[in-house]
C-alpha cells in the first residue's frame, strides 16, 4: 500500500523536469516554464514564432515573447497567457485631457498565434451608458487591435464621478468591475493593477497553413497529429504515453 502511494507521488515529479524544453535548453525563466515548441534562446524553439527571451535584469526574471516587450505569464499545451496594455484618457474638471495613452497589441509577426475567444474587449467610462463598464467578444483569428477613446463633451457631464475612460483586452472572468471604487481610483494605479497581473489569452497551433495530411509535420514518435479548426495542427501523445509530442523521444510509455 505504501509503495503504491509513493509511486503516484513520484511520477508527476519526474515528468516535470523532463520533456518540457529541448535538450540543453533552459526549462525555466524565474518560475515560468518554457514549454517546447516555445523555447528560450538560439535553436531552442521550433521556429521564430515560438522564440522567447528571458529578461534576467528584472527581479524576478520576466519571460518575453520573441524580442518584444510582451510579458509571458505561462504556457500550456493549447494556450499562452501574456500581459495586457490599457488605453486610457483622463480629464480634468475643465474638460482638458490630463492623461492620455492609446495603445495596441500586434502579434502579426507570430505565425499560428492568435488572440483567443476567451478574451473580452473591455471599456470603462461614460461611453458605456448606465453601468459604466461593457465587454464585447472579439473575432476568431485576430492578431492585432488598436484602441482609441473618445468622450462626448470631454467628460464634462460626468466628471464629478468619472474622470477617466479605459479600454483593454483581458481574459474573461479575470477582471471584475468595482463600480464607483474603480472609477474613483487614481488612473495610473488602476492601469497598473490591470497591467501587472491580468492576462490576455493566446491560442497557438503549429503551421497555420498546413494540415495533418501534409507530408511533413512535427509530431514525433508515439504521438499523433490533429487538425485545428481555423487552420494549423497540434500533436498529442498517443494513449498510454505521456510527455511532449514535439520533442524526439518526448512521448514515453
Ligand atoms: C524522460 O524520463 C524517462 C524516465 O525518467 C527517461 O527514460 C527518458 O529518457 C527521459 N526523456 C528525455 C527526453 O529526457
Ligand atoms: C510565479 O511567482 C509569482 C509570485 O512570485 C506568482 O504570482 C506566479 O503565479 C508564479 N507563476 C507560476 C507559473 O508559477
Ligand atoms: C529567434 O531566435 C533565433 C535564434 O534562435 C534568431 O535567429 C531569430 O532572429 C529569432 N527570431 C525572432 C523573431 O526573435
Ligand atoms: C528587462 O528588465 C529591466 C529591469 O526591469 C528593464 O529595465 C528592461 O527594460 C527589460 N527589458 C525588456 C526588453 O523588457
Ligand atoms: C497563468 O497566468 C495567469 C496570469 O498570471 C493566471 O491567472 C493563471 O492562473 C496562470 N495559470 C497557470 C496554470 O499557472
Ligand atoms: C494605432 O492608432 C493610432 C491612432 O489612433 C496611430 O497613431 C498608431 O500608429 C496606430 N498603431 C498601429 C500599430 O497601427
Ligand atoms: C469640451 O467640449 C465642449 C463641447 O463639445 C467644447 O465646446 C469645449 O471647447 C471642450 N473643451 C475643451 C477643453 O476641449
Ligand atoms: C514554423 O514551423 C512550421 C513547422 O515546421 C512550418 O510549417 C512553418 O512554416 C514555420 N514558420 C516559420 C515562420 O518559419
Ligand atoms: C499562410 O497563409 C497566409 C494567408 O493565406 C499567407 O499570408 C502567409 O504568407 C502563409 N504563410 C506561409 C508560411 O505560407
Ligand atoms: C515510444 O515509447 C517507448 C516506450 O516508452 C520508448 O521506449 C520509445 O523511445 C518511444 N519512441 C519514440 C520515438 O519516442
Amino acid at each position: 500500500m505504501l509503495h503504491f502511494i509513493f509511486f503516484l507521488f513520484t511520477f508527476p515529479l519526474t515528468k516535470a523536469v523532463n520533456n518540457t524544453a529541448k535538450p540543453n535548453c533552459p526549462t525555466q525563466c524565474g518560475n515560468i516554464t518554457a514549454l517546447y515548441p516555445f523555447g528560450i534562446g538560439t535553436d531552442c524553439s521550433l521556429n521564430d514564432s515560438f522564440n522567447l527571451t528571458c529578461n534576467t535584469s528584472s527581479e524576478p526574471p520576466t519571460l518575453l515573447l520573441g524580442d518584444s516587450n510582451i510579458r509571458v505569464y505561462n504556457i500550456s499545451e493549447l494556450e499562452v497567457r501574456i500581459s495586457t496594455i490599457v488605453s486610457y484618457s483622463s480629464y480634468n474638471q475643465n474638460g482638458y485631457v490630463n492623461g492620455l495613452s492609446l495603445s495596441w497589441t500586434d502579434i502579426r509577426w507570430l505565425e499560428g498565434i492568435t488572440f483567443s475567444k476567451k478574451n473580452m474587449f473591455t471599456v470603462i467610462g461614460s461611453q458605456c451608458s448606465g453601468i459604466g463598464c461593457c465587454q464585447i467578444s472579439i473575432p476568431k483569428g485576430l492578431q492585432f487591435y488598436n484602441s482609441t477613446l473618445d468622450s462626448l463633451n470631454n467628460h464634462s457631464d460626468v466628471w464629478r464621478f468619472n474622470e477617466c475612460s479605459y479600454a483593454f483586452l483581458v481574459e474573461e472572468g479575470s477582471f471584475e468591475f468595482g463600480g464607483v471604487n474603480d472609477l474613483s481610483t487614481k488612473y495610473l494605479d488602476f492601469v497598473d493593477r490591470i497591467e501587472s497581473a491580468m492576462p490576455v489569452v493566446l491560442d497557438w497551433v503549429i503551421a497555420p497553413n498546413k494540415t495533418c495530411t501534409d507530408e511533413v509535420h512535427d509530431c514525433k514518435g508515439n504521438s499523433s497529429c490533429y487538425d485545428v479548426e481555423g487552420g494549423g495542427y497540434r500533436c498529442n501523445c498517443n494513449k498510454g504515453y505521456d510527455g511532449n509530442p514535439y520533442l524526439d523521444q518526448g512521448c514515453q510509455g
